[in-house]
């Protein structure tokens, strides 16, 4: 009996080891570099355990393999493709697009159901979803915005104005760009007012309890990625009982229901998010074609969730890193300072929307925050064939995921010399140097690019003219010197709490 244990244990053993190890001489076969692959971890071992983020981890990839185009890398035992060449990444991105239409991520749409947004979505479900989502990011929709956007500015003024003398002028600048974005992205896409600029206490906001609720906490962060790797069919029927999703739905559903409701009531009719779900649940065209039935409440409240989620977390973190840059370079402080000033001098005291496009330094500002805090680390993307990457003998095949860090990218020094140095210059002069595009991918590119680019745009530069027009930034003794980062789903942040003194500027 022991005898026939033993034999069935070393089976077991011998089957595991071969299924964790079996693809690990994928890359080896196609003579593409990379780390050797561990058991059961592949490559990923200090991600899957809580250790590093993925923007650290392909940055010491990125590095490590200088001159190569590719990198292979194994996330467990799946092999993954990084892509360091831009004409390659050129090829996926753009030109072959078709091809690379998805982004390949796992889909619980029974345990997280706000992986029906669109950001998950693949192949047909996704062309027809985004083609309708995207009347809202028109130009002319975000140049009406604007006014929405200018209250949002006047709630501030109000906000800092009782919260400053209150905190000894110390203000966590993390927490003012979320309480910003927030109220923007909630008036103007949800037609509702956050009161994120209005409430004391910032974390009991529904909208940010429920979407923090999302990400989990450490541990069942692990326990989750472990899960969702090894039995991902069982995560996802017992995943949503089990980490509490069954309460962020509810709330997301619920306020989704009620919105709708009011707006029938009333004959209410806005084209925001909310207006365009309603359509949507009345007209569902071509996605019932593809879903095979009614668009569900579920479906439609990961909207809710998405929008918010993409719209504020990322603009947030833009605006905090660009007030902590400002602290510490006071001559670029003074310099965007006096260029909003200025604008305003020349406009009689107003900024209308076709002014923010005439200021070069606000946009140098801008583009170099995102240049070095990318709030979006990488994109991925999945081919829908076998594909064989032109002018080279790499074949890979059908359902290959290839990832591009838009952090190494932006922090190879032969690309941005001193790439930790916040230097907004780098793009005044880009018309005589320009430079190659797929170097600098903060929105990532093509038919999956970010469809809030312009929206993410104006909320961060008028959030930044907003507070400095009247406001100074210093450090103070709360302020850390650096900082690392946490990954927060698909979104790098601050991994602490980042503080700045305020005054007002005469
Ligand atoms: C500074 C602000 C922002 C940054 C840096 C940013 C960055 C990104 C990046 C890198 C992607 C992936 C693109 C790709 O795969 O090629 C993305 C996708 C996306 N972003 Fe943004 N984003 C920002 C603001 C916004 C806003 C304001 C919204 C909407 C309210 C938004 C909604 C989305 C959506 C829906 C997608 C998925 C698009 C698709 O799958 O087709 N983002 N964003």
């Amino acid at each position: 009996m022991l005898v026939i244990i033993e034999i069935l244990c070393g089976l077991i053993i011998f089957l595991l080891y071969y299924y964790f190890t079996a693809t690990f001489n994928f890359w080896k076969k196609r003579n593409i570099p990379g780390p050797q692959p561990a058991l059961f971890f592949g490559t990923m071992k200090n991600i899957i355990l809580g250790r590093t983020i993925l923007a650290k981890y392909l940055k010491s990839i990125y590095d490590a393999y200088e001159d190569a185009p590719f990198v292979g890398i194994f996330n467990m035992r799946e092999p993954i493709l990084l892509i360091k060449d831009p004409e390659h990444i050129k090829n996926v991105l753009i030109k072959d697009s078709a091809l690379f239409s998805s982004r390949g991520l796992p889909v619980y749409s029974k345990a997280e159901p706000w992986n029906n947004f669109l950001f998950f979505a693949d192949g047909p479900m996704a062309h027809v979803i985004r083609t309708r989502m995207s009347t809202i990011f028109t130009p002319s929709k975000i140049k009406e915005i604007y006014h929405t956007m200018l209250e949002s500015l006047e709630r501030l003024d109000i906000y800092l104005e009782e919260s400053l003398p209150r905190n000894d002028h110390m203000i966590n600048c993390s927490e003012l760009g979320a309480r910003l974005t927030a109220d923007i992205i909630g008036n103007n896409l949800m037609g509702i007012n956050m009161t994120t600029l209005t409430t004391e206490n910032f974390e009991k906001n529904d909208f940010i309890r429920y979407s923090n609720m999302t990400r989990g906490t450490n541990w069942s962060i692990i326990v989750k990625v472990i899960m969702q790797k090894t039995f991902p069919r069982l995560y996802n029927q017992i995943g949503y009982y089990f980490f509490n999703h069954e309460e962020v739905n509810n709330f997301y559903v619920n306020f989704l229901l009620e919105i709708m409701e009011y707006r029938k009531k009333h004959g209410i009719i806005k084209p925001d998010v909310v207006g365009l779900l309603m359509e949507i649940k009345e007209n569902p065209g071509k996605l019932s074609e593809i879903t095979g039935s009614d668009v569900s409440n579920e479906f439609l409240a990961s909207y809710i969730f998405g929008f918010f989620y993409a719209g504020y977390e990322t603009a947030a973190s833009t605006i905090c890193n660009t007030l902590y840059e400002l602290a510490f370079h006071p001559n670029i402080q003074d310099k965007l300072r006096k260029e909003i000033l200025d604008t305003y001098a020349k406009n009689n005291g107003q900024l209308l929307y076709d002014h923010i496009n005439t200021m070069p330094y606000l946009n140098a500002v801008f583009k170099e925050t995102l240049r070095k805090y990318p709030p979006a680390d990488s994109v991925q993307r999945e081919v829908s064939t076998s594909y064989t990457f032109k002018n080279t003998d790499i074949n890979v095949p059908k359902k290959q995921k290839v990832i591009i860090s838009i952090h190494a990218l932006h922090h190879d020094s032969k690309l941005y010399p001193n790439p930790d140095i916040y230097d907004p210059d780098r793009f005044i002069d880009e018309m005589s140097h320009p430079r190659d595009p797929m170097h600098y991918l903060p929105f990532g590119h093509g038919p999956r690019n970010c469809i809030g680019e312009r929206l993410g745009i104006l909320q961060s530069k008028v959030g930044l003219i907003g507070i400095l027009r009247n406001y100074k930034i210093d450090v103070c003794e709360k302020t850390v010197t650096s900082y690392g980062y946490v990954s927060h789903r698909f979104v790098t942040a601050p991994s602490t709490d980042i503080f700045i003194k305020m005054t007002k500027a005469n």
